[in-house]
């Protein structure tokens, strides 16, 4: 009853985020048969979107989307695809063309390709992401459109595909919008743009859509979960195997193609020393789907976090998802593997990808290389808290992010908030929010990183109500930056009003790479160590600490920070230079961690 209950909510989630497709978000796409659609698109900006409303502003029916050509010298088509320039795709387009630097506004991408469809087979077009609205269309003919500039979505073209001539067309906006999530202001770069990968699946006529395959909360060996079948012909027998294990348990899907899975194993256990991965084969009669997955448990007990029934300390780093030496919106597993073996050069067990869900890339190499993961959704800062349309587009960023990460055992805590003021509005949205993750996913932690204020000179205390219905607490302070200089942090105590795990989810402070002086001069690499040595001192006088990540691994855009020959549209609170380079306060913080693990 509970799972096919669990099973329907991730249904529901994935139908309504893209339009009226019958199908729910293709997880795994590696594994699927695909036809990637990476590479130049032709482009137009649109800025004033007159490829999308006639001059009354109203929606036109012959807009860009139609990809006209004149048909006579007498004919008026004022706009051409074909000679207008191209953009690659997946990238933003701010770091691919100087002028479109700060641009803001719609951009219209084209790809013509052609597609033998065979018989008895379905196309679907996955997109990993596009920031921030996308109206997407083929061969003229509106197939979806998608919120939200970080969570993957795809539709079907069985219908419309054709073996030769199609053209499929995307507007991509990324004006920020007040009701929007995340909302006007943020302190990152709003890459615009497809910034993931675009990609055909050929799926059979009934496939194995979604699954859920992971231990059940608190055990180390039972493992839970469900498979879905997408078609017509919906009740098959499928069978989960793990031959390495010796499992092949077999269920049979109902008439929604739904089957709950439960059996006991005996596996070896994923962590961050051993991120032992297995092959896991869901094979229905009529297609079959293969997957690497780890199995751990995670859990708290009072102000411990367990991993796999031991205490564990998270020793982490925050990331943003910028590309490492070139910048821009991170893409590939390249740009997964250089930032998190940064990570894992600094002694990190887990990082928190901040403040969105982060290319697919980033967790299936944490899964591969050990590390935990904190994964979260843009509810930044002042979100329309009694907005319901608000609520609708955060929950379901929620669904699409925990739909497509449930299987990887490297994601450890799902986060819906970070540093949103209090109010009864926000309480109420973000506790619903919580309460739909635990829905959709009953084995992770959840968490979000909070505000605290001073009790007095010398004491700060985490007690925001929203504490109460959080896993892990997670509270971003900047002492020795924006409260006070860094000596501040030797005479401060922490309290809290809750018996739980505590993560330091943002500490830190800027430094530009290179520049050395006083330690009490800002900017410097030195100031910035010094801050590091005054924080640790601090941190490690809290009693119920269970973990840390620092703002930030590496420097990263911001549209905030224009100070000319420092920041230059960079927040320098990065340990690694967006060269590449280490700073100082990188050994600071390494030197502790290999403390903490020895
Ligand atoms: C905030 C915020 C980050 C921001 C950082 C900073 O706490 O969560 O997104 O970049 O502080 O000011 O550098």
């Amino acid at each position: 009853m509970v799972k096919t209950l669990l099973l329907s909510l991730f249904l529901l989630a994935c139908v309504t985020s893209a339009g009226a497709q019958q199908v729910g978000l293709i997880t795994n796409t590696d594994a699927r048969k695909t036809t990637s659609l990476d590479g130049a698109w032709q482009t137009i900006v649109d800025p004033y979107e007159s490829g999308f409303y006639d001059y009354r502003y109203q929606p036109s029916n012959n807009g860009y989307f139609k990809n006209a050509k004149p048909k006579s010298s007498s004919d008026l088509i004022e706009y051409d695809f074909d000679s207008s320039g191209s953009l690659r795709v997946p990238g933003d387009w701010n770091t691919q063309q100087d002028q479109l630097f700060f641009y803001e506004g719609s951009v219209w991408y084209k790809k013509s390709f052609a597609y033998q469809r065979k018989p008895n087979t379905r196309l679907f077009v996955y997109f990993g992401a596009a920031n921030y609205f996308a109206d997407v269309y083929l061969n003229g003919e509106k197939i979806g459109q998608h919120e939200g500039g970080f969570t993957p979505f795809n539709f079907e073209i069985t219908r419309l595909v054709r073996d030769t001539g199609n053209f499929l067309i995307v507007k991509v906006d990324n004006k920020r919008r007040r009701d929007a999530v995340p909302t006007l202001m943020t302190d990152w770069w709003n890459y615009g743009g497809i910034t993931r990968d675009v990609k055909l699946i050929e799926t059979a006529d009934t496939f194995v859509n979604d699954y859920f395959i992971q231990l059940q909360k608190g055990s180390r060996n039972h493992v839970t979960g469900w498979v879905k079948l997408a078609g017509d012909k919906l009740t098959q027998k499928v069978t989960i195997r793990i031959p390495e294990a010796g499992i092949s348990k077999s269920v049979t899907t109902d008439a929604n193609g739904s089957a709950a899975i439960d059996f006991d194993a005996n596996l070896k256990l994923w962590s961050p020393e051993d991120p032992k991965l297995y092959d896991v084969a869901i094979e229905a009669e009529t297609d079959q789907v293969r997957d690497q997955i780890g199995f751990r448990s995670i859990e708290t007990r009072g102000t411990d976090i367990l991993l796999n029934g031991r205490p564990i300390f998270l020793r982490g780093v925050c990331i943003h998802e910028e590309a490492p030496i070139r910048g821009g919106r991170a893409n590939s597993r390249e740009d997964a593997r250089t930032l998190l073996g940064w990570a894992k050069e600094l002694g990190a067990n887990f990082v928190r990808l901040a403040h969105y869900p982060h290319n697919e890339y980033m967790l299936r190499e944490a899964d591969r290389m050990g590390i935990m993961v904190w994964s979260e959704v843009p509810v930044y800062w002042t979100i329309q808290w009694e907005n319901p349309a608000t609520f609708a587009n955060a929950q379901n960023q929620l669904s699409e992010m925990i739909t497509r990460d449930k299987n990887r055992a490297a994601v450890v805590i799902w986060s819906v908030a970070n540093e949103t003021p209090l109010s009864d509005a926000r309480l109420t949205f973000l506790k619903n929010l919580v309460a739909h993750a635990r829905t959709l996913d009953p084995t992770r932690l959840l968490s979000a990183a909070m505000e605290r204020h001073y009790v007095n000179d010398t004491t700060q205390m985490i007690d925001d109500p929203l504490g109460e219905f959080l896993d892990v607490l997670g509270c971003n302070e900047y002492v020795g930056w924006y409260d006070g200089p860094p000596e501040k942090a030797d005479r401060l105590e922490w309290k809290s009003k809750y018996e739980k795990p505590l993560v330091m989810s943002e500490f830190g402070g800027d430094a530009l790479g290179g520049r050395h002086g006083d330690a009490a001069a800002r900017w410097t690499e030195e100031y910035q160590e010094s801050i590091y040595k005054h924080q640790i001192g601090m941190l490690k006088r809290i009693p119920f600490l269970r973990g840390t990540s620092p703002w930030i691994l590496m420097d990263f855009r911001s549209p905030r920070r224009p100070l000319p020959g420092i920041q230059d549209y960079w927040n320098r609170k990065g340990l690694v230079s967006n060269k590449g380079e280490k700073k100082k306060a990188f050994y600071v913080l390494q030197r502790w961690y290999q403390e903490k693990r020895s």
